[in-house]
Formats: C-alpha cells, structure tokens, sequence
C-alpha cells in the first residue's frame, strides 16, 4: 500500500477546543453567579440579551431570541406561526429527526416533498404537495447545508400564501446571492449545538422581522413578563395583547452558553472561509473518481463545507455496506443515508414511525446512493487530502469489484 494511503488516523467527532476569549467571558460568568439570563444588576444587558443583539447584526434581520436548542427555536417558530395541532406543515423529505420531530412537538402532521439529485426541495413536488394537502407552512430544511434556488422559493410560496420557516442548522453563515440563510421568510432557526458553527453544548437562535412573531416566540421561550430586558426584542406595546395570551413553554438560553457564542461569532466568517478550503478540497479529489456524483453547487450559494455529500449510484446496497467498511477500516468515517436502520444522527423519514406513511420515490432513490461526511475544523488540509484519497480507492475498488460480477 502507498504510504499516503495508510489509515487516516483523526477523529471525525472533534471539533476545535473552545477559544481562549470565550473560556474567559464564560469564567467571567460564572464568577459573578448571574447564569440565568434574567439575573442582571443595574442596567446591565446579560450575555444572553448581548448575543440576541450580535446575531440579529451579524444576520441582518431586526429581532432575535436565543433559546435552548436549534429543535426548540424551530417548534417555537411553528407555534409563534400559527400552526396548531392537527395542521399538516410542509419539509425536505432529506432532513434530520429534529425537523419531523419539531413539527410532532406542536401537534402538527409532516407532509415530506422530494428533493433533487443535488439534495435540496424538488419545486415540483413542492407545488403538487401544496395543493394536495393545503399546508400553510413550509419548514425548509436546509439539510447539510444545501440551499435551494431561495428566490423562486419565496417567489413559489408567496404565489401560494405559504409561509416559510428556515431550518438554517447547517446553513449558519451561508447565504445565496448574498442574502443571509434564514432571512428570507418569517423566521431563521439555528442550532449552536456542538457539531454545528458555533459550538455551546446545545443552544439555539430564532430570528425574524416580524414584531408580532417574535412577541410570541418570547413569551413562549419563557420569558416571565421580563421581555424588555431582551436584546433584540420587539418594542414593548407589541407585547400587550400577546403577553397574556402566550403559554410559558421554558426554553432559555442561559449566559454562560451565550458567553461563550458572543467571541466565537467573531470568527464565524473566518472558520467558514477555512471550512470551505477543506470542503473544496475534498469535492475536488472526489471529482477525480468517475464513479463518485458530487451535488452540483450553483454560483448563487455561498456555502459551508463543514459536511461533504456525495453518491455512488452504480452500487448496489450490499455494496454500499462494503464501501463503509473499507473506508472505516482505514480510518474514514462515512454514513450511509440509504441505511435501513438508523445510525447515530443518520436517519430517512422511513424510520418516523410516528408520522404518516409517504411515497417519496424519487428522494429513496437519492438516498440509497448517499454518503455523507463530517469535515472539523480540526483537520488540516493534509488531512482532507488524505482522506479524499482513502475514499477514491475505494470507490473505485468497489465499482470494479461490482463490474466483474
Ligand atoms: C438539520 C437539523 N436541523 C435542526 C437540528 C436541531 O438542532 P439541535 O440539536 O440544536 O436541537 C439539527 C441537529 O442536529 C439538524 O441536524
């Protein structure tokens, strides 16, 4: 074996330590005791109100509200929207559990549209799913961070009187003709949870321009009638009507975590400048193998690559299961998205058993064939390009070895 494809030897779980500056605002937290964002002295903001403040700037929309997971800012989303129980609330049929699981959490019922060989929402099935089941919201699931035509998509769900919800957990940082992801429909939902942009343990942002929505998803996040000390909140008359009429369905974010966001979204752009070098990469190397499909990437998105998605379409499924142990036995980590049986945090709307059976032919077609990888931060460049190595051999191992049958 060449000596460039001895086993990859990183670990795909590992993300980079947290960075001194936030070590030190978190420490500096937690000497003053003042962890729950409402606990402030003076006229004192809070981190929690602080990064509400940041991340409402760094997006460019009015309102924000940090909270307690990215799952939790997309159920609140859905409530503050107005969908009750009983609804049928439209989503990528390529997504993760949180997102069917989000829509179950209100009561509401998920209506799953197929997506297109480069794994976004197919607009076909969007249109033929809309009139079908008359749903008034879509909660778009930018899944691994693949962002769909978003100009004809709001152009789409306005011609149809849909309103739509960005799941923007992979798309943090990500924009399409230089739109923020998240910004262009009600509201934007973002996870800080560890393997995502930002890195707290578990948090989440919701943002929108609407003041009404986010009144609701305030008083929702359990805000006690303390909603003027937020930092990107809606005036307080917004508030009147709305404040009494709103459950309190605890959901906070605390200021340790948010002390510990606040420096890194400092250097958001810069790690998504260094994930996309990574990224890009490793798509390259990839694109060498005549037997690997990369999901075309239109000039319009600005992406990041801190995942890579690709197909192996001539396989057959046995041969898929082979393709992941190779690559794990040399040190690569790959999941398999066609998988019968879920795997850690892969899974396909076949294994939702709580929601209604569908006919997607088109995405189980898609997915039989799909690999996904993580890309941290911690890997190098030398790394990636290792790692690109290890998966083309054996790519091209498994094809061959599939044409000889
Ligand atoms: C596509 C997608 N949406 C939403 C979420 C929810 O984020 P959280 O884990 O913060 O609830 C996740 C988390 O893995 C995700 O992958």
């Amino acid at each position: 074996m060449e000596r460039s494809l001895e086993p990859f030897r990183g670990v795909f779980t590992q993300q980079e330590a947290i960075p001194d500056d936030a070590i030190a605002a978190a420490v500096d937290v937690m000497r003053t005791g003042r962890l729950h964002r409402y606990n402030t002295v003076g006229d004192e903001l809070g981190a929690a109100s602080e990064l509400e403040r940041a991340f409402a700037d760094y997006q460019g929309t009015r309102f924000c509200l940090a909270c307690a997971s990215g799952g939790y800012a997309m159920s609140i989303a859905l409530r503050a929207a107005g969908v009750e129980p009983g609804d049928t609330v439209l989503t990528n049929s390529f997504t993760l559990a949180p997102v069917p699981g989000a829509i179950a959490s209100v009561g509401a019922r998920p209506a799953f549209v197929e997506i297109t060989e480069d794994l976004v929402l197919d607009p076909d099935d969007l249109k033929t799913k809309i009139s079908e089941t008359g749903a008034k919201v879509l909660l778009l699931s930018s899944m691994r961070g693949h962002l769909c035509d978003m100009e004809a998509l709001v152009a789409l769900l306005a011609d149809n009187d849909v309103l739509l919800v960005e799941d923007c957990a992979h798309t943090m940082g990500a924009s399409w003709n230089g739109r923020a992801s998240g910004s262009f429909g009600l509201a934007g939902c973002f996870s800080t949870q560890t393997y995502k942009h930002l890195n707290s343990g578990e948090g989440g942002l919701l943002t929108s321009d609407d003041p009404q929505f986010m009144a609701r998803a305030i008083m929702l996040s359990g805000s006690y009638m303390l909603y003027r000390r937020h930092g990107a909140a809606p005036p307080e008359t917004t508030f009147e009507d709305i404040r009494l009429e709103t459950p309190n369905m605890s959901g906070r974010m605390d200021n340790l975590r948010a002390a510990i966001l606040l420096p890194q979204l400092q250097t958001l752009d810069k790690n998504v400048q260094r994930w996309n070098e990574r990224y890009d990469l490793i798509a390259d190397g990839l694109s060498e193998v005549p037997a690997i499909k990369l999901p075309r990437r239109p000039d319009p998105e600005h992406y990041v690559g801190s995942s890579i998605q690709f197909r192996l379409p001539t396989l057959d499924p046995e041969k898929m299961l082979r393709f992941v142990e190779l690559n794990k036995e040399m040190g690569v980590e790959l999941k398999w998205f066609g998988d019968n049986t879920p795997v850690a945090f892969t899974s396909n709307h076949h294994s939702w058993k709580y929601t209604d059976p569908q006919e997607l032919p088109k995405t189980d077609h898609i997915l039989a064939s799909l690999f996904d990888m993580r890309i941290p931060l911690s890997f190098t460049l030398g790394d990636c390009a290792h790692i690109a190595r290890i998966i083309g051999h054996n790519a091209s191992r498994c094809t061959s070895e599939e044409n000889l049958r």
